[in-house]
């Protein structure tokens, strides 16, 4: 008898391990997490972030909208009708905008949304700062996509705090470049068969030099000529010089 009352069931034992595994994870990534974090902040964001950020985006939806303004009340006659037939039932709620599923970025997500009648984007545009806080993430994006359409770009942390420049490896494609990241995280690849001329204008410090330098690092291993037209008498492109093909410069002296 005795032994018998000392044996657990076995869905006692399993319940048990379960709960062990459940706890050593949770205190594995308590002490673990911030290193995990810093190693490999895309995959962290993927497993850990974007769940979070998803159900907090569908949770917010609707008052975030009526709160902004961007919800639009039923027809006070389909309210009077629901009142007499609803028997005490509430109201029918206002109309928010339609919104597609959430798609994660390697640092953010992105959705469309469908405008409802009367609504311009400008009016998504002013709500933007009021949904990064309320989905708690750094940014928020918000671009027409077709008409009638916005998509909503969110940035879940600043790109410029710890800066992560995903790398080309190899030549990669015939002049196509990865320059930098975009604020999502995302790469940002100049390709200069798609969009073959650029015009880089910015103030000074903006980044146009370090820009021009990351086109010319990323061209040079690849089988293209490459002309430089310096007007600072070589102060930009002088570096570069050996691997130019026509250099105004020293074109007398070749
Ligand atoms: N995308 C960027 N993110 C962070 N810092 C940048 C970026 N682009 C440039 N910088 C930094 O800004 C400074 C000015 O850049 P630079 O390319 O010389 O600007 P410009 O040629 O427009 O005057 C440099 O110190 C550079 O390292
Ligand atoms: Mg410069």
């Amino acid at each position: 008898m005795t032994l018998l009352a000392s044996t657990p069931a076995p869905g006692t034992t399993w319940l048990g391990w379960a709960f062990v595994v459940a706890v050593a994870l949770v205190l594995g990534l308590l002490i673990a997490g911030p290193a995990l974090r810093r190693r490999y902040p895309v995959a962290w964001w993927l497993v850990l972030g974007f769940p979070f950020a998803c159900v907090r985006v569908s949770r917010t939806w609707r008052p975030l909208m009526a709160g902004c303004g961007l919800a639009v009340s039923r027809k006070a006659a389909l309210i009077v009708v629901s009142g007499l037939v609803g028997k005490g039932a509430p109201p029918p709620q206002p109309r928010v905008p339609w919104r597609s599923f959430i798609r994660p970025t390697p640092g953010g997500f992105w959705f469309l949304v469908r405008l409802l009648p009367g609504q311009v984007p400008e009016s998504f545009v002013k709500a933007a700062p009021a949904m990064a806080e309320s989905w708690q993430v750094h940014a928020v994006r918000v671009t027409p996509y077709r008409p009638g359409v916005v998509r909503i770009t969110a940035s879940a942390a600043d790109p410029l705090k710890e800066p992560r420049i995903p790398k080309q490896r190899g030549p990669g494609h015939l002049l196509r470049v990865v320059v930098g990241a975009v604020e999502t995280g995302a790469p940002w690849v100049v390709d200069l068969r798609r969009v073959p001329h650029w015009l880089i204008v910015g103030a000074t410090r903006s980044g146009k030099s370090t820009l021009i330098n990351a086109l010319v690092a990323g061209l040079a291993p690849q089988p293209v000529a490459l002309v430089g037209i310096d007007c600072k008498g070589g102060m930009e492109l002088s570096l570069y010089g050996p691997r130019l093909s026509r250099w105004p410069p020293t074109a007398g002296r070749r």
